[in-house]
C-alpha cells in the first residue's frame, strides 16, 4: 500500500525538485554573469596596486585595523604581515589573540567600545584606516546588532578621522541600503549613509554577499548554511559568495592604489575583481599609450 503510494508520489515530488534545481541554476547564471558597475576601475586595482606596492611602502604609512579578531579580520592581519605595506598597524578589539607568528610592526589594543572616545589616542596619526567589526550571529539580538553594526562603526569612523585617518576601508554587506524593509540591510545602509557625510579623504565601502570561511566560533546555522552554499560557490563563484582571504586582499589592493577618487562601493563581484580573482570580467586590455601622449591630459594619481 504504501509503495504503491511512494509510486505515485514519487514523481511528481521529483519534477518539483527538478523545478526549484532549474529555477535556482537560471538565477545564479543571471547572477554570476551581471554586470559590474564601474568594472574599469575594479579591474584595473589589482594591477595598480602590483605596481605601486614598492612606492607605498617607501611613504611609511601607518594603520589601524577594528574588528581583526573576526573572519575578515584575521584574513586582512594575514595579508597585511605578508605584504608588509605599513610601517605600523595598530590593532583595536575587545580582546586580544595570539600574534606570535605576525611581524613587530603590529600591535594590539583591547579597547571598550563603549568609552571608544577614551582610547582616542590609538588612532593618532594614522592615515589608513579597515573597518571589519559586526555581528552576523544568527542569535544576536537586533539592539546588539545595531550598536555594533552601526554605533561602534561609526565611533570608531569619527574618531579616526579626528585624529588623522585619510582612507576609511569599510565592510558592509550586500543589499546595504537606508531605505530597506529589512532590518540588516537598513542598519547597514544607514552606516554607510553616514559615513560618506563624513567626508573622508577617501571612503571605501566593501558589500559582500556570503561570507565563506573556516569560523573559528562555532555557529551551527552558519555551518549548515556553508555547506549548502558550498557547491553554489564551485559553479557560480562570485554569485552570492566571497571567501574572507579574497575579501582580506580586496582591502589590501584597494588600498594601496593610487587613485583621486573620494568614494567606492565594490559589490560581492566587484569585490572579487578587485582581489585579481575574477578578471574574467574585465574588458581586453588596451595597449598603453605612451606617456608622453597622457602627461598633460590626467591628474596624477595619489595614495592620499
Ligand atoms: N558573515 C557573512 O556572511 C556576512 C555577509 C555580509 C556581510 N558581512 C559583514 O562582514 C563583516 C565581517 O564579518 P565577519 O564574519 O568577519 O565577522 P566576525 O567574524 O563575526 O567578526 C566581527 C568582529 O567584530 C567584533 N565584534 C563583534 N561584536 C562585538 C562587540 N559587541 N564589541 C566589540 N567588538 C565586537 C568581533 O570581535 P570578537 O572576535 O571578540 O567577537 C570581531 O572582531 C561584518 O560587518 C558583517 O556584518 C558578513
Amino acid at each position: 500500500m504504501l509503495w504503491f503510494k511512494c509510486d505515485e508520489i514519487l514523481p511528481g515530488v521529483s519534477l518539483a525538485l527538478l523545478y526549484v534545481a532549474l529555477c535556482l541554476s537560471g538565477i545564479f547564471i543571471y547572477m554570476e554573469n551581471e554586470v559590474i558597475e564601474d568594472v574599469e576601475n575594479s579591474c584595473k586595482i589589482p594591477l595598480s596596486a602590483e605596481e605601486n606596492i614598492e612606492n607605498f611602502r617607501r611613504k611609511n604609512y601607518s594603520a589601524f585595523v577594528v574588528g581583526y579578531s573576526g573572519e575578515v579580520g584575521r584574513h586582512l592581519l594575514e595579508a597585511l604581515n605578508r605584504a608588509k605595506v605599513f610601517n605600523r598597524v595598530v590593532l583595536i578589539g575587545r580582546r586580544t589573540i595570539n600574534l606570535d607568528h605576525i611581524g613587530p610592526e603590529f600591535e594590539q589594543n583591547v579597547v571598550d567600545f563603549n568609552l571608544l572616545e577614551d582610547y582616542a589616542n590609538l588612532f593618532k596619526g594614522l592615515e589608513y584606516g579597515f573597518c571589519t567589526l559586526g555581528t552576523s550571529h544568527g542569535s544576536i539580538q537586533s539592539a546588539e546588532f545595531v550598536r555594533v553594526d552601526h554605533d561602534y562603526v561609526l565611533k570608531t569612523a569619527e574618531i579616526a578621522k579626528a585624529n588623522g585617518c585619510k582612507h576609511f576601508s569599510v565592510v558592509s554587506s550586500n543589499g546595504a541600503d537606508r531605505n530597506s524593509n529589512f532590518f540588516y540591510r537598513r542598519a547597514k545602509g544607514l552606516m554607510e549613509e553616514t559615513l560618506k557625510v563624513m567626508h573622508f579623504q577617501r571612503l571605501s565601502i566593501f558589500r559582500p554577499g556570503v561570507l565563506l570561511c573556516d569560523r573559528a566560533e562555532h555557529r551551527p546555522g552558519d555551518t549548515i548554511f556553508q555547506k549548502i552554499l558550498r557547491p553554489v560557490a564551485y559553479f557560480f563563484p562570485t554569485a552570492v559568495t566571497l571567501p574572507v582571504e579574497t575579501a582580506a586582499v580586496a582591502m589590501l589592493n584597494n588600498a594601496i592604489t593610487p587613485t583621486n577618487r573620494t568614494l567606492d562601493v565594490f559589490e560581492n563581484k566587484a569585490i572579487h575583481v578587485v582581489a585579481g580573482m575574477a578578471q574574467q570580467f574585465c574588458p581586453p586590455q588596451e595597449p598603453k599609450i605612451s606617456e608622453e601622449k597622457t602627461a598633460n591630459k590626467k591628474e596624477p594619481e595619489s595614495d592620499l
